[in-house]
């Protein structure tokens, strides 16, 4: 390969991944929840959060943001399915960046570390997991435990 078409697929490559990121973001909806209770470090969410009405349409969240005065960086409360739920601290493990929530990807825009839903590591350079909440849940209401 010559310098030319090094120089040339370098900047088609680059420009691919811009727009896959920039697509991400797009496609994201993102909501902070307000409306949470605290209580003896027990954060409690209301199951309905997950569900918005938008222009008469139903949109079921897979995630929600929580973002509590005691604690550095926001929440985000992941539906893995109907029953299960996974809570997710948003600093990076590599050198504390605010993560960026996506679906099912969290990217952090420092270094570029990514981790899945369940807050396991995807991609390098974070070597650690996210860290997680215990939590509990009943028909109404889904109760997370910051310590
Ligand atoms: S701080 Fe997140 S990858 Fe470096």
């Amino acid at each position: 390969m010559d310098r030319r078409s090094f120089i040339k697929s370098s900047c088609i490559s680059c420009a691919s991944g811009i727009g896959a990121m920039w697509l991400l973001q797009a496609c994201t909806t993102q909501k902070y929840v307000t409306n949470f209770e605290i209580k003896d470090k027990k954060l409690t969410i209301k199951k309905s959060e997950f569900t918005v009405v938008k222009k008469d349409k139903t949109i079921e969240q897979k995630f929600l943001l929580i973002k509590p005065d005691n604690v550095s960086f926001p929440i985000a409360l992941y539906k893995l399915n109907e029953n299960n739920y996974k809570a997710l601290y948003l600093e990076c493990t590599h050198q504390g960046c605010e993560l960026t929530p996506h679906e099912t990807v969290l990217v952090c825009p420092c270094h570029g570390a990514e981790f899945n839903s369940k807050g396991e590591v995807t991609q390098g350079p974070a070597e650690n997991n996210l860290k997680t909440f215990e939590i509990s849940y009943d028909k109404e209401n889904i109760y997370i435990q910051i310590n």
